[in-house]
């Protein structure tokens, strides 16, 4: 179904041509929420940028839009009242709101509208590196990759999430080295290991890699091998390809997120081709013998022109090649309408550079196809420096998780007494893990933020336990009325009487449009928000009406069920569980 909003611009773009007899243009209705419930519900601001246009004065511009509203549209609104300068505030009837509310109840999309055209949208997130350090911008990463790949998957597109690990490259010559003199058995297979252990010897290998050039040698020749298929060697490859794969499963299923796998090494047949493209377009410039584009308006520190690098003097490729092979890939063979990369800030130029790249060889236009580098900010410590774990190094970043968890247990031994060791256990897990998500996604995505337990695991104010909590108090008056909740929905409707009522119902009729936003600028803590203010005017609501036993009783219990379903609905494309008792 429309969103409000989408009503409104629609009707009052057709008022405008009617009253200017201009052409047809849905963006002359420049259309918004109203900031402030009491001016009214929606605002048109279109009469301030027509008057210039029509060389008229503002506020006679929007009463002849009003005059040209059509009979619905005024049927629809119990005030509409010209404001300001030319603003019109438009506020819709309890009557109506309350009807497209019971229409929203029963709408598979919950009010979201469905898209004008199903694309394909390739959302890339998480992309640890095997064997290097995985740190906790990976998790950011995952956590808000999953949450947009969800909102896609809602609103009914055909989403593939991959994840492009870091599986290629020269860290494993000096790993395959290494563990060849330490752990000889663990690379014949018959010796397991584990991700930190793996870690451990990868930082141990750089080490020596630097310090010994006989080491350093071996690493290199290593790294030939491997790239021309040397069957030990890609043994040796997959054996730590799969340790780490594990390590990283089990950060997945902690945070309930599902990746398609497709890492680097996934692109190295087309890496030699993507470099013979550009060759032949003309577009490569030889500098100290490696092979280069050289982009406009790109330079570095001094100045000097800075290079898109795409094959090295020795002939080997690097990250800005794989992600070019991507980039063509992504286009060419899945057939993309909108490519997402959720990866953190520090990478914005280096995206921004192939980018570019991709446009000027002609592989897409960027005002028909949207390429979207989706970057965040740094996690940080109590101590305003990037995050670290308590040893200083960032492998088992599985224990930021469960470290959460453990707190969440803790809390919940306090507060709820009576409940049994099963009971915490399943509450412990979910709080956990929601409230990590939570303080993430509620930050906005581009500033850093304060990674801290006491925080993210408080109950009152912007955090995932506030929201939990109001859903389990919804349906806790259904419980507290022993209403079925089947026959309730079969023989009563919502009628909104109540102001607390409207702005409840009002904010619930506004779940479309947020999503709408939300997959424009790909902000999580705009749902965030949006849910935050649907608890709070729903604890409003709950404060000034009564809903058992009272005449209202019916509608009242329908009202509450549209609000747990879209908090619920709210919080799963935040990737967040609920539960049902807290
Ligand atoms: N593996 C990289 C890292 O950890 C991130 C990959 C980002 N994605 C990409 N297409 N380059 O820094």
């Amino acid at each position: 179904m429309e969103t409000p909003l989408a009503t409104f611009q629609r009707t009052v773009a057709d008022a405008i041509q009617r009253a200017f007899s201009l052409p047809r243009d849905e963006s002359t209705a420049d259309m918004a929420p109203c900031a402030q419930e009491e001016f009214g519900h929606y605002q048109c601001n279109s009469a301030l940028r027509l008057s210039k246009l029509l060389k008229k004065n503002p506020r006679q511009v929007a009463e002849q839009i009003i005059s040209h509203l059509d009979d619905a549209t005024k049927s629809r609104c119990s005030k509409i009242e010209i404001a300001g300068p030319g603003f019109i505030n438009f506020t819709l009837t309890p009557r109506h709101l309350s009807f497209e509310l019971n229409h929203q109840l029963n709408d598979p999309r919950l009010g979201a509208m469905k898209p004008l055209k199903k694309q394909k949208i390739v959302v890339e997130f998480s992309s640890p590196n095997i064997a290097k350090e995985l740190h906790v911008g990976h998790i950011r990463s995952t956590i808000i990759g999953d949450c947009l790949a969800r909102l896609f998957e809602f609103l009914g597109h055909d989403v593939l999430r991959l994840n492009h690990i870091g599986d290629w490259g020269t860290q494993f010559g000096m790993l395959i080295t290494y563990m060849r003199e330490v752990a000889p058995e663990v690379l014949k297979g018959h010796e397991k290991t584990d991700l930190s252990t793996l870690m451990g010897w990868y930082r141990a290998a750089k080490k020596k890699f630097d310090e010994d050039p006989e080491f350093k040698k071996r690493a290199q020749r290593q790294v030939v091998e491997l790239q021309s298929g040397n069957a030990e060697a890609m043994h040796a490859w997959k054996l730590i390809c799969d340790v780490s794969r594990r390590g990283f499963q089990d950060i997945y299923d902690l945070l309930d997120t599902k990746t398609t796998e497709r890492g680097e090494s996934f692109y190295n047949p087309y890496l030699a081709e993507v470099v013979t493209e550009f060759d032949k377009k003309g577009l490569i410039t030889i500098s100290d013998g490696a092979k280069c584009i050289f982009l406009e308006g790109y330079a570095n520190r001094e100045g000097e022109p800075l290079p898109l690098m795409i094959q090295k003097a020795d002939g080997g490729f690097n990250y800005d090649t794989t992600d070019l092979a991507a980039l063509r890939h992504r286009i060419f063979v899945e057939k993309a309408d909108r490519l997402i990369y959720v990866v953190d800030a520090g990478q914005s130029l280096h995206f921004q550079m192939v980018f570019a790249a991709g446009e000027k060889i002609g592989w897409y236009d960027s005002s028909k196809l949207k390429v979207e580098h989706v970057p965040f900010g740094l996690v940080l410590g109590a101590d305003g420096k990037k995050f670290k774990t308590r040893s200083g190094e960032t492998e088992k970043l599985i224990d930021l998780l469960t470290g959460a968890v453990d707190k969440a247990r803790e809390i919940l031994i306090e507060r709820l007494p009576t409940a049994s060791v099963e009971e915490i256990e399943e509450l412990a897990k979910v709080i956990g893990i929601d409230a990590v998500k939570y303080s993430d996604l509620s930050t906005h995505r581009i500033k850093d933020y304060t990674f801290s337990y006491d925080r993210m695991l408080k109950f009152e104010g912007n955090t995932a336990v506030f929201l939990l909590y109001a859903y389990v108090r919804i349906n806790g008056i259904k419980r507290k009325t022993h209403a079925n909740m089947d026959h309730v929905l079969a023989q009563h409707q919502i009628d909104l009487n109540h102001p607390t009522e409207v702005t409840l119902g009002l904010h619930l009729r506004r779940f479309g449009e947020i999503l709408e936003y939300f997959s424009r600028d790909l902000l999580p803590n705009r749902l965030c928000e949006y849910l935050y203010e649907l608890a709070e005017k729903f604890n409003g609501f709950f404060r000034d009406c009564r809903v058992e036993g009272t005449q209202e009783e019916g509608s009242r219990l329908v009202l509450c069920e549209l609000t747990a379903r879209i908090m619920r609905q709210g919080l799963e494309i935040l990737g967040l569980e609920t539960v049902e008792r807290l």
